[in-house]
């Protein structure tokens, strides 16, 4: 049972009659902040008191009394201004737990009308390895296709992977000057990856060095503009002169950007032509910029050496990001990348253009928004297609053949405007009947606070990354195991196969206990201390309450079966502890509510500690008598399992022992 919910039902009732719009005073009803104020508290009595024209605890008082809660609670209480604070009755929270005990679901209830979620994730650009900022995408997709399959909803995730673009321009070119084929032929993904980097860097080179001047000129415009402001005799009058410092404090600090972006920019051409073969090459591929893009042009088009070499490179770059799917454990129903719409396109432009939803600008054909400066451009004067085409190629297709209730994009939040034209063109195109989100998620930052970038400056490799976290791991539980007071329990393969497990799973976690919105430091350090919001730490949990029972010399199996008897809550801590349980349904519906698996996290963590406390008060496997032995049992058998499911739902697997 959701007890949440049930409470909101009970007071849903109880409103009736006094309110046409309940809803908002029901989400007023929430855990309570503290346990003195019980477990639960109601806090819309203040508000409907003002609706009302009544003194709000005459109003809470009375509508707490129409709830009818006495079965539920045991303690209903008007505090304070208005306040209902609600206790609930130790035999709810009993056979709460009992029926979550046996129930698959731990007590989520089933939803009556299942929706169906389309899942856009990941969706890497498959030309190139895949880096640090993939992390994001791939698990907060995840774990939001596993959070809505397990409350009972369809989901079709599918991998919309950049397999059509700028990127294999590069490759090709690369391919076409520069390959090595001995290299090709031994490690075709590895060559590749190098000819992407190193047509990559002579792009980049160029363009440098073209953008120099400019900046070079605005460093010495704002230079001037800062020392005419400073040189200013300050005004008489107070305020006057106030504005004035003002204006001469922000012309310096404009003026050392922009000083700082010239120096940056000098650096880094100076180390690119540190390596006189580098200034060579770019030398003989002045115009790769261009070239590059005519590749792309060639292929879009059906150029049959380029389409050849597109269909050789695609296997290569797909058993790359394939096995990095494996070892992060996600999977994907559909993998439609960009190239499956390629045959679409014109006919998506036509489509629109036919119900006359576009206007030719300066030879582009675009779709005007209401509400955006710029328009959408669907196809270029040039005759090609853009990002933004395949997406509306995308949702048609989607529509038709999934007809999902809503489509999520787990996409970074520096493409918001590009979703929010992108929803908006959907739309004015007939697609209203279909919820479009897109779920957006901050940058992971490097200890500087700037993006998280290799000492060279590189993007950082997603395997590398793993690598380095099993690698960290495997000190973890090394130290953790030669620490045992009855010695080391793990053999060298065990050790490896636990830290495998635990590093993913710190990665994985460290990401989604954030809030996806924000941007947040990758800390190897944080992601594996042993305390703290962390996997290890949950992991650690679910592997303590393994061993009670390993001590105990029972299974969970003949538990469940053994003599009944209720779960008892005398003991504070033990309550604490089965409140905590009976309130995972809540912690499920709290992370869909807007699509934040951190939600999850800190329910798990909240748990995990409340577990801590129970078991350093009450004594388990030495109780006092075998109900209570039983009773607590039960209690460690319930937090194991809600460790385990709610872990699995964030992708992250368990190890019985650490
Ligand atoms: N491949 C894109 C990128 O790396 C992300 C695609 C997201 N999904 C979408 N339907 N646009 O930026």
């Amino acid at each position: 049972m959701d007890i949440l919910g049930e409470l909101r039902e009970r007071f849903r009732t109880a409103l009736a009659g006094l309110t046409d719009s309940p809803n908002p005073l029901l989400e007023m009803i929430r855990p309570a902040a503290e346990p003195k104020f019980g477990d639960y508290q109601a806090n819309f009595a203040m508000s409907l008191a003002k609706q009302l024209g009544r003194p709000p605890r005459d109003v809470a008082a009375d509508v707490a009394a129409r709830a009818r809660l006495d079965d539920l609670c045991q303690q209903v209480e008007v505090a304070g201004p208005g306040f209902i604070n609600l206790r609930l009755r130790s035999e709810v929270l009993a056979t709460t737990l009992a029926a979550a005990l046996v129930d698959p679901f731990l007590g989520v209830p089933r939803p009556a009308a299942p929706r169906t979620f389309v899942i856009d994730f990941s969706a890497p650009n498959v030309a190139k390895p895949m880096h640090v900022g993939h992390i994001r995408s791939t698990v907060i997709g995840d774990a939001l296709c596993r959070l809505l399959r397990f409350r009972g909803d369809r989901v079709v995730s599918d991998n919309h992977l950049g397999d059509w673009g700028t990127q294999f321009g590069m490759v090709i070119y690369g391919y076409k000057h520069f390959r090595r084929p001995d290299e090709y032929a031994a490690n075709p993904v590895a060559e590749l990856s190098r000819l992407y980097r190193l047509v990559h860097s002579l792009i980049g080179y160029h363009e440098l060095v073209a953008e120099l001047p400019t900046l070079k000129q605005t460093a010495d415009d704002r230079s001037a503009a800062a020392r005419r402001l400073a040189d200013q005799p300050p005004a008489s009058d107070k305020a006057e002169a106030k504005k004035q410092a003002a204006a001469a404090q922000k012309a310096l600090r404009q003026a050392e950007e922009a000083a700082k972006a010239l120096t940056e920019a000098c650096e880094k051409r100076a180390s690119f032509e540190s390596r006189p073969d580098q200034v060579a090459l770019a030398a003989q591929h002045a115009s790769i910029g261009q070239a590059v893009l005519d590749e792309v042009v060639r292929l879009h088009a059906g150029d049959a050496e380029n389409l050849r070499l597109w269909r050789e490179f695609m296997p290569h770059c797909l058993r790359e990001i394939h096995a990095i799917y494996e070892r992060l454990g996600v999977t994907f129903d559909e993998e439609l990348g960009e190239s499956f719409y390629h045959g679409q396109l014109a006919d998506v432009v036509a489509d629109m253009e036919a119900r006359g939803l576009t206007r030719e600008s300066d030879g582009a054909m675009c779709v005007f928004l209401e509400g955006f400066d710029a328009p959408m451009i669907i196809r270029k004067r040039d005759g090609a297609f853009l990002y933004a085409t395949t997406d509306l190629a995308t949702i048609r297709y989607r529509v038709e053949r999934w007809k999902p209730d809503a489509i999520l994009y787990v996409v970074d939040h520096r493409q918001a405007e590009h979703f929010d034209k992108l929803f908006a063109a959907a739309r004015l195109w007939g697609y209203g009947g279909v919820a479009l989100h897109h779920i957006a998620f901050g940058t992971v930052l490097g200890k500087d606070g700037k993006p998280y970038k290799t000492r060279s400056g590189d993007t950082v490799g997603l395997e590398g990354l793993i690598d380095e976290g099993v690698r960290k791991a495997f000190a973890v539980v090394q130290e953790n195991d030669d620490r045992k007071p009855d010695g080391s329990e793990f053999t060298a393969e065990q050790r490896a196969q636990i830290a495998e497990t635990v590093g993913v799973a710190a990665l994985k976690y460290a990401d989604l206990s954030q809030n996806r919105t924000s941007d947040y430091e990758f800390s190897y350090e944080k992601m594996l201390a042993l305390d703290g919001n962390t996997a290890a730490y949950m992991q650690y949990s679910y592997a303590r309450v393994r061993g009670i029972f390993r001590k105990a010399g029972v299974d969970s199996a003949t538990l469940l079966a053994g003599a009944s008897g209720s779960i008892q809550c005398e003991q504070p801590a033990e309550r604490a502890l089965a409140l905590a349980l009976a309130r995972f349904p809540e912690a499920i519906a709290e992370s869909l509510a807007d699509f934040r698996p951190n939600q999850l996290t800190v329910y798990l963590y909240d748990l995990t500690r409340k577990f801590s406390s129970f078991f350093e008060a009450c004594p388990v496997v030495r109780a006092e008598s075998d109900e209570l032995r039983r009773s607590r049992l039960l209690l460690c058998e319930l937090t194991g399992r809600v460790v385990e499911k709610g872990l699995e739902l964030l992708g992250i697997r368990v190890v019985d022992k650490m």
